[in-house]
């Protein structure tokens, strides 16, 4: 069986990686080689069949005998080693998680309930570096993918409500920390039912404000009972790096714009850390080409895969399958909301959530692995 390398797959994407790709009997198909950036010569984890030593990730030739690779490992790995390993010669797949390669021609924004037909076209051109999206983006075109399918969409604008984990494990923990802060300073308060909520929401912003530079070392400010509505890079063009992504990312992995010889579809809007844990949800409006009833734009989007469903646009079943905590760990990406808004019978408003390190990050790599295997 074809030797596969596995790099990163201890930290928070990897280790959700190494479930799906355990649960799913992936390793019954491959034989494992395990990489590693610190401890090289340490023992291979369990799955490991005939290779039960770590390799140095770091090496060129331990790289090299590889027939695929799949990092986890982050950009800065990719940055330093995926170009030293192509010049050594090696022709094999890569498959990544970071956004380093992803806008390079040569590679295919990998998510194949959307865009099989991207990715088989690639493969038979001979295509060799394989990305996963930003997660953002995957998650929301798994959920509405099919009105970009039906060729239906003018424009769409999102307004993101992104988990702390986007950031990393560093973030989450650092969103949960905070949050206990919060609740020890007015903790006495609460639990007297006869005290003033003003004083208690006085203590609580004063705390916020006055959180040590350690308390907010990731966010950079308070997470904790606010919101930053901001993510990643500033363009300088008032755009942040997120935003940008939104539109570039969801253009080239269906196929469209400058790179493919077509129009690219305007998508924008603002992306905003929320103090959620790791399910990216999104408010989405939509300027269809042409008006379709709502019924209709329900059933394609049933209909579009087997992860995506419908949440009927009703407040019980809203506030029941259409939150981060109904979302986390699992496969399914519910899209609600879907209604025409009071701008004319092309707009229509919908809501999407999906696990982002599910859908996210892991699924489209083992999914792609799968494909190369097949
Ligand atoms: N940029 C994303 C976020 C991470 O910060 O939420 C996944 O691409």
């Amino acid at each position: 069986s074809k030797l596969v390398g596995l790099v990163g797959w201890r930290g928070m994407v990897g280790s959700v990686l190494m479930d799906r790709m355990i649960e799913e009997k992936d390793f019954d198909l491959i034989e494992p080689l395990f990489f590693s950036t610190s401890n090289a010569g340490g023992k291979a984890p369990a799955q490991a069949k005939n290779e039960t030593t770590l390799q140095d990730a770091f090496n060129i030739d331990a790289l090299k005998r590889c027939d695929i690779i799949i990092t986890a490992q982050g950009g800065d790995y990719t940055t330093e080693v995926f170009p030293k390993l192509r010049a050594a010669g090696w022709n094999g797949h890569w498959i990544d998680a970071a956004s380093t390669l992803r806008m390079e021609k040569d590679a295919v924004i990998i998510l194949d309930p959307v865009n099989m037909p991207v990715i088989k076209d690639a493969l038979a051109n001979g295509g060799k570096n394989w990305v996963g999206g930003n997660c953002t983006v995957s998650c929301m075109l798994m959920g509405v993918g099919a009105l970009y399918k039906a060729g239906l969409v003018e424009w769409m604008s999102t307004q993101t409500y992104q988990a702390a984990s986007g950031g990393g494990a560093q973030h989450m923990r650092e969103l949960l920390t905070q949050y206990g802060t919060l609740n020890a300073e007015v903790k006495a308060l609460l639990d007297d039912p006869k005290s003033a909520i003003l004083e208690i929401d006085r203590k609580v912003i004063a705390k916020q404000r006055s959180l040590s530079a350690a308390e907010t070392a990731n966010f950079g400010v308070p997470l904790g009972g606010s919101l930053i509505p901001w993510i990643d890079k500033d363009l300088g063009n008032g755009q942040s790096k997120e935003e940008w992504k939104g539109m570039a990312e969801t253009n080239k992995i269906l196929g469209l714009g400058e790179g493919f010889g077509s129009a690219a579809i305007p998508v924008d809007g603002f992306c905003v850390r929320v103090g959620a844990m790791r399910c990216h949800s999104q408010a989405l409006t939509f300027k269809l080409k042409k008006d379709v009833p709502v019924a209709d734009l329900e059933a394609m989007i049933a209909a579009d895969n087997e992860w995506v469903k419908v949440v009927p646009n009703t407040r019980e079943a809203t506030i029941k399958d259409l939150t981060p905590v109904a979302v986390t760990g699992t496969m399914t990406i519910p899209v609600g909301r879907i209604r025409k808004l009071a701008m004319g019978p092309e707009y229509v408003g919908a809501f999407t959530i999906g696990d982002q390190l599910l859908w996210g990050a892991a699924e489209p790599l083992r999914r792609m692995l799968r494909i190369l295997l097949s």
